[in-house]
């Protein structure tokens, strides 16, 4: 079969940025994707409904005329996180979820939360009132070892978490372990998103033969038996599991330098990748499920409406780079030639 019609995607994972970078990455979102969840690590960070009422205007603001795509809002939460504005914005429908960043575990995380306890009456009207938490599962303790982040995160903050608060509806982001796979798995309210490079990429990408700094993202890539359980994750039809791109641009000076931040940018081509990692699993039948139905159902929103076509072969003049505001921007190298593009896609 050489064409497939799905469900338009859903992204829950997506860093927009602001201003220029904004302008430059958005319609590369809105080309595949209906809607997005936009995670709000902003400098300041998105801290209120009002602040996320306004970058939601922005966003709209930045997509092309008549485009349809819809940014779903989250919250940063800070240790000053007010429960009830929280719960005011939520019931307004401007916001979706709240983000939890440990501080200093990622970009623009300082504002994140040091003790988890300070945060506690937010989680519990939270899970009053049904507002999903999206959790950044990595400890920022400089004995553990950065392989080992995601797995001592699940034992030793998040599994206490969700005893002490219990209804708390976790989407565990960026699942990067089979420990991560095992804890989504075994259930409760709980989901977990995974993105696109995790699945193709593992820490030797980054590392043997040269150092690759447009392959380092946080969660930093684990060894390659971790890759493969997430592929197994992704494609297994298990609702719990659902794309987040974690699409990340930094301008490529910020990248490739001595202390080079973390972030891949796969917007452009999420969709096309997924599509090929997937039919190489045997499982093309599983994508819509993971792009577009899973989330979606999680989040307790309706499917999108419209639908994409993919189509076999490689996306036409795919850009290496984008000329962004800060110069250039690299579009993720996916290593592995891309099967699919999506029909009347400009690309
Ligand atoms: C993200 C960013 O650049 O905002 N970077 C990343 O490596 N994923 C932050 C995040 O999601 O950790
Ligand atoms: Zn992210």
């Amino acid at each position: 079969m050489d064409r497939r019609t799905i469900r338009a995607p859903d992204d829950f994972h997506l860093h927009l940025r602001d201003g220029p970078m904004l302008a430059l990455v958005a319609p590369e979102s809105a080309r595949h994707f209906a809607r997005a969840l936009v995670m709000p690590n902003l400098v300041p960070p998105v801290v209120t409904g009002a602040d996320a009422a306004a970058y939601r205007d922005r966003i709209r603001a930045a997509l092309p005329p008549a485009s349809g795509f819809r940014p779903l809002m989250t919250l940063y939460l800070t240790e000053t996180t007010d429960p009830a504005e929280v719960v005011a914005a939520h019931a307004a429908g401007i916001v979706t979820a709240v983000k939890l960043y440990p501080a200093g575990a990622t970009t623009n995380s300082q504002a994140g939360v040091r003790a988890i306890d300070r945060v506690r009456p937010v989680l519990e009207a939270m899970a009053e009132a049904g507002v999903p938490l999206c959790v950044h599962g990595e400890v920022t303790d400089p004995d553990v070892d950065i392989f080992d982040r995601e797995a001592v995160f699940l034992d030793r903050v998040l599994d206490p978490l969700r005893r002490a608060v219990p209804g708390l509806r976790v989407v565990l982001e960026h699942v990067t372990t089979a420990e991560g796979v095992a804890y989504v798995r075994a259930g409760g309210d709980i989901a977990g998103t995974i993105t696109a490079h995790h699945l193709v990429l593992n820490r030797n990408h980054i590392l043997a033969g040269g150092i690759r700094p447009h392959y380092y993202c946080l969660p930093v890539a684990k060894r390659e038996t971790h890759r493969q359980a997430l592929v197994a994750a992704a494609t297994s039809g298990d609702a719990r599991f659902f794309l987040g791109t974690d699409s990340a641009p930094h301008p490529d000076r910020l990248k490739e330098q001595a202390c080079g931040c973390a972030g891949c940018f796969t917007a452009t081509h999420a969709i096309p990748l997924l599509a090929t990692v997937f039919e190489a699993a045997g499982a093309l039948d599983q994508l819509e499920g993971f792009t577009s139905l899973h989330g979606a159902a999680f989040y307790r929103l309706p499917p999108n409406a419209g639908t994409i076509t993919l189509a076999r072969g490689a996306p036409a003049g795919l850009p290496a780079k984008l000329d962004g505001p800060g110069g250039p921007v690299t579009l993720f190298d996916p290593m592995i030639p891309l099967g699919w593009h999506v029909t009347g896609d400009a690309a």
